[in-house]
């Protein structure tokens, strides 16, 4: 029979919890509270993006503690942390000793978020020690604790941060994977610092759900589609749609932080950050979309369609911009029908041409009609793209297009049309909608 539950942070499947030695403690309501945010601040050159980081906390209302190391302070100077943050700034336990700093700050924490985390920091956080005040204060933090790495990718890939990076993560701490690109000096690689604004993502990501950024991923291929298709009338004319990506992004954001390599086919987005370490792939039609999922599908394990594609396209496609009056009549505009690119992946899992463990996905935005509501189209649409799961968000008046936030049901097949097992989804922000979307998926995934 078809049910419908809606899960608790605690009972999703394989959470843990990401603090490190906390129990789980889901925000009440995710993404709408003022929470204490401990900011430690590592001794690396991208100390500075620190800054960028504690004001993007404080402008969405937090309250911010910034914690730097004694070399953090040789690129960034206390003075700017506590004008940025309106608190104090000490690097060891031993000022106001009266206060208990260390124990005080990190019992109070929501969120310890520590940007950059350089492999001496890391190594110091693996090895549990506690000889400063941010290192102390981990220790005492049961709340969600957040690294984002910087260093020269030689460090990164060193087996000694392989290993101090792993054990950080199997205590519970979230580190995240660096960005790609230049770096200090000429060499370029993985091992940026993320941009800020998208590190305070990821981090109230982890705060508002538990377990979002566990590794379950690691050894899988996922290929995910985001943004919409335009479809050309002229050069500068196109029939287009309001997609913004975000949620596509979001979930090759978490994707890749669970350890999956990821294929991402970005159609029209918004400028948002490209997830650290997915390969991007960037396409302007439907039809591009459809010839480049082809070309990689059958390397994947799963397919997630976040795209929003085009069903129609104008049958020609002006070479000059079309004019009033000129010898077109543009009352009227004839359109072909685009290859349903959900369908057919399914179609060729059926005949063998894609692998039959091949896993796939897709979204419907339903606003819903006379006679039905979004859910009621949205297990008629499964039914008919034979998805394996179908994520349906209810769209219309301001509802998810172009927002930060979403809900909507987690749909799988039953065994007769009526039978779908359906799942509500809660609201959430983008980033902890994809983190269902993908702990439904891996559920489907064959052990081993
Ligand atoms: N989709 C696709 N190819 C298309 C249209 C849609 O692969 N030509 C995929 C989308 O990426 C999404 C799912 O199908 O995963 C549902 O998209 P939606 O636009 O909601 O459905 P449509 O098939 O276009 O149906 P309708 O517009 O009639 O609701």
């Amino acid at each position: 029979m078809a049910s419908t539950t809606a899960p608790t942070a605690a009972s999703t499947a394989g959470s843990t919890v990401n603090g490190s030695h906390g129990s789980p403690d889901a925000s009440p309501n995710p993404g709408s509270e003022t929470l204490r945010i401990l900011v430690g601040v590592g001794g690396g050159i991208a100390a500075y993006k620190a800054c960028a980081l504690v004001r993007a906390f404080t402008g969405a209302g937090h309250e911010v503690h910034v914690i730097p190391t004694e070399s953090a302070l040789r690129f960034v100077g206390a003075a700017t942390f506590e004008a940025l943050s309106g608190n104090p700034v000490t690097t060891t336990v031993f000022d106001d000793v009266d206060q208990v700093r260390h124990v005080r700050l990190g019992q109070e924490a929501d969120l310890v978020v520590i940007a950059p985390a350089t492999a001496d920091l890391i190594a110091r956080l693996a090895q549990g020690r506690a000889d400063d005040l941010l290192t102390a204060s981990c220790l005492v933090a049961t709340c969600p604790v957040v690294l984002a790495p910087a260093m020269h990718t030689e460090m990164w890939a060193h087996p000694a941060t392989r290993e101090n990076v792993a054990t950080l993560r199997r205590r519970g701490t979230v580190v995240l994977e660096p960005a790609h690109g230049r770096l200090t000096g000429p060499d370029s690689g993985p091992g940026r610092l993320p941009d800020p604004g998208h590190i305070a993502t990821l981090a109230t990501a982890a705060r508002d759900r538990y377990g979002i950024f566990r590794r379950s991923l690691v050894g899988r291929r996922l290929l995910i589609t985001a943004g919409g298709t335009r479809e050309p009338l002229d050069p500068v004319r196109f029939l287009g749609n309001d997609s913004s990506g975000r949620q596509g992004f979001a979930l090759a954001d978490i994707a890749v932080q669970r350890g999956a390599r990821v294929e991402l086919v970005a159609g029209f987005t918004d400028d948002l950050p490209v997830p650290s370490g997915a390969h991007v792939t960037r396409v302007r039609t439907a039809r591009d979309l459809h010839a480049t999922v082809n070309d990689l599908a059958p390397g994947v394990d799963a397919v997630v369609m976040a795209a929003a594609v085009a069903d129609f396209r104008p049958v020609t496609e002006a070479d000059s911009k079309l004019k009033k009056g000129g010898a077109e009549d543009l009352s009227v505009l004839e359109l072909a029908e685009n290859p349903d690119i959900l369908r057919g992946l399914v179609e060729s899992r059926r005949t063998g041409d894609l692998p039959e463990d091949l896993l796939i996905a897709g979204f419907a935005a339903e606003t819903g009609d006379a006679g039905h509501t979004p859910l009621d189209l949205a297990r008629v649409k499964l039914a008919k793209k034979g998805c394996d799961l179908l994520m349906c968000n209810a769209v219309g008046g301001g509802r998810v297009f172009g927002r930060d936030d979403s809900s909507g049901w987690l749909l799988t097949p039953g065994d007769h049309p009526g039978e779908e097992d359906v799942v509500e989804v809660p609201a959430g922000s983008k980033h902890v909608v994809a983190a269902h979307v993908l702990d439904a998926l891996e559920e489907l995934f064959a052990p081993g």
